[in-house]
């Protein structure tokens, strides 16, 4: 009889293990990925005059990849010059008085997503402005969120504790990538974007 309990009550922690597995892999099945960005067209550094953004093409590239779900931040008001010199000028003073420019629109399920990535181009080591519009509009608590900066030599910089400060989110690695090689090297691009997708498991 003590035997047969004792079978009993391991065989019931083997089919527990299996339930909770299975409801695991149910919840990542079912978790909803959504991929937010900032790019810019027009003229950009290294590249000339671009009718696709740098961040925009790497971002697509994430969403095809993972069935992720795309959001272009976009300003209500694109004022914003077309040139690039000017843009970096606009860009810094914005940064320097913490502006919040109104964006256009919004995600309107953001509580369906668990996880989020967040693209943007390394302006100033910084992001534009415009993407702390949107992190500001939203609640970050229980999400799992994931940068990606395109830079043409500065890397993430601080950017993604930026992002976790803002967000109070779990920040998991980002990736840095050329703007150039968005742009130009798609194969390579391509390869850095699996890299980096593979490694975080997705
Ligand atoms: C306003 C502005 C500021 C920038 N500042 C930096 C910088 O500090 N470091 C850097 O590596 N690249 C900098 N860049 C280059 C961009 O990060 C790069 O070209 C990026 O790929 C542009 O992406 P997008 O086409 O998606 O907007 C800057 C570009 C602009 C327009």
């Amino acid at each position: 009889m003590k035997n047969f309990l004792k079978i009993l009550l391991v065989a019931s922690g083997f089919v527990m293990t299996v339930f909770n597995l299975k409801a695991q892999e149910k919840d990542m099945f079912n978790s909803k990925i959504l991929v937010v960005y900032f790019s810019k067209i027009g003229e950009q550094y290294a590249v000339g005059n671009i009718s696709e953004g740098n961040t925009a093409i790497i971002a697509q590239m994430i969403a095809s990849k993972t069935g992720a779900d795309l959001f272009e931040v976009k300003l209500q008001n694109d004022t914003y010059p077309k040139t690039y010199k000017a843009l970096t000028e606009v860009a810094l003073e914005e940064k320097k008085t913490n502006f919040r420019p109104e964006i256009l629109g919004d995600v309107s399920n953001f509580e369906d997503y668990t996880t989020i990535f967040i693209g943007t181009p390394n302006w100033w080591a910084d992001m534009p402005m415009a993407l702390y519009t949107f992190i500001e509009k939203h609640d970050w608590n229980s999400k799992t969120v994931i940068p990606f900066v395109t830079h043409e030599g500065s890397g993430l910089s601080s950017i993604p504790s930026k992002i976790e400060k803002a967000t109070n989110a779990k920040v998991l690695e980002g990736l840095a990538i050329y703007g150039h090689v968005a742009q130009n090297e798609r194969q390579n691009a391509e390869k850095e974007v699996d890299n980096w997708l593979k490694k975080l498991g997705l």
